[in-house]
């Protein structure tokens, strides 16, 4: 009977050792043993111990959807009943140069989706939405929940932080996978990423899965069982939800640090910006349609995408969202007035060739020293510091060619971060074999399990 679910008799060793040695475990036994930590029953020490358990053995389905029903239940939910346009929003599981929600949240809501987005900050060497949107001045994320609703029914979306409120059990978890070497497990990942999404009552779900030497599981074949188990999740939960993998073997557009990439993502809402970074919003925004079912294919839904970006519409709505959410609105129309570093300096090629390899784990890093990131939880940021691209995989250079440039604070910073984009960024001669980079965007083949 020991570790039978029953709540009375669950001995947290005995369920730490079941799972440690590769059990299934019952779902009500699961429940009861994150219920009874929620409570104070289970310790830290025995809840790190089952985490690591967790990172060697995984999960089966039954066991990770009983983990995110406790996520789910632990804290508040989004009620979006009251709305008339179906709720769909997009996740990515964190890259860097990522400023995609930027532009994608008014674009979704300019295409007939209300758009609920709960964000969050930079992790690890990744950027985070909510960290580029306070380069905004004014710009508030930490709104009650029934203040974003309305914003959301007002305006077609809006963005906010994970409150206190809102799964709260996956709070707790994650700061002990921060500290216990578990982060980076899938069950872990997708459990943490599913109960904050479906946290946001919503209809359609679209997941931007990053592969490559910059995402969290940088390996096809894990990203690959990422991305699955994302979609289960959500799908036995009758949200209808789609996964893309995309490239994240180099940043993704031009700019790596928060204000630079508030400013590349207007470029974006103005038609322009860089190739990349317009493909996947406009293609994210199409899947969005696609599974709120406000489009049925998948080539009419990006023509949409693409007459709404084009002709400013979704930019007007990204201003309302700036003016909503306590932002200054100015700043849409001229990027400029968004905070900008005192000093700058480019990094030049030392030689003639071919940019071999531009890699987003040393950026993100990088845009940490230089202020831009947390090393410790709290830590204020610098947001106006980061790294400006000038060239990208594959082209050729010359010697002499500036291959980038440095937003600091001051001389110090500057220097650190020339050494960054200088190993960040490595040219080779015209006479090796092409760099191989991944496709933009894959599609999973098998969709779930
Ligand atoms: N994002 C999350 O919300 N949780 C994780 O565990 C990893 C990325």
């Amino acid at each position: 009977l020991l570790g039978s679910g029953s709540p009375e008799r669950l001995i947290p060793a005995r369920v730490i050792e079941r799972k440690r040695n590769g059990a299934v475990l019952e779902a009500q036994e699961m429940r009861s043993f994150f219920l009874r930590y929620l409570e104070g029953d289970v310790q830290e020490q025995q809840m790190a111990a089952f985490l690591m358990a967790v990172y060697f053995q995984g999960l089966a389905p039954e066991e990770l959807d009983a983990l995110v029903d406790v996520m789910l239940e632990s804290g508040e939910r989004l009620d979006l009943s009251g709305l008339p346009r179906p709720a769909v929003d997009k996740h990515s599981t964190g890259g860097v140069g990522d400023k995609v929600s930027l532009a994608l949240a008014p674009l979704a809501g300019e295409l007939g989706l209300s758009v609920p987005m709960i964000a969050g900050r930079g992790l690890g060497h990744t950027g985070g939405t909510l960290d580029k949107l306070s380069a905004i001045p004014g710009f508030r994320t930490d709104l009650e929940v029934p203040d974003f609703v309305r914003i959301v029914n007002r305006v077609g979306c809006g963005i906010i932080g994970q409150t206190a409120k809102i799964a709260p059990l996956d709070r707790r978890l994650y700061a002990l996978r921060d500290v216990t070497g578990t982060v980076s497990s899938i069950p872990l990942i997708a459990a943490s990423i599913m109960s904050k999404k479906l946290a946001e009552d919503l209809v359609g779900l679209v997941l931007d899965v990053k592969v490559g030497e910059g995402a969290f599981i940088a390996d096809e074949p894990g990203a690959t069982e990422l991305a699955r188990t994302l979609v289960g999740i959500g799908e036995r939960r009758g949200v209808r939800t789609k996964a893309l993998m995309t490239a994240m073997d180099r940043p993704l557009g031009r700019t790596v640090g928060n204000a630079l990439e508030v400013s590349e993502a207007l470029e974006c809402l103005r038609g322009g910006g860089p190739p990349d970074l317009r493909e996947l919003v406009l293609r994210l925004a199409a899947e969005m349609l696609l599974v709120g079912g406000v489009e049925t294919n998948v080539k009419g839904a990006l023509e949409s995408a693409v007459r709404a970006l084009d002709s400013g519409r979704a930019l007007d709505r990204f201003r309302r969202l700036v003016e909503a959410q306590g932002g200054d609105p100015a700043v849409v129309d001229d990027p400029g007035l968004l905070p900008r570093a005192p000093r700058t300096a480019e990094l030049r090629s030392q030689g003639a060739g071919v940019v071999r390899e531009c890699t987003p784990t040393r950026l993100g890093y990088g845009l940490t020293e230089l202020g831009g990131g947390r090393s410790r939880l709290g830590d204020s940021i610098d947001v106006s510091v980061g790294f400006v691209l000038h060239v990208e995989v594959g082209q050729p250079v010359a010697r002499g060619e500036s291959l980038g440039t440095v937003h600091a604070a001051n001389d110090a910073g500057l220097a650190v971060g020339l050494e960054v984009l200088g190993r960040a960024i490595s040219v080779g001669g015209a006479d090796e074999p092409p760099p191989r980079l991944r496709p933009l965007i894959t599609e999973l083949t098998e969709p779930y399990v």
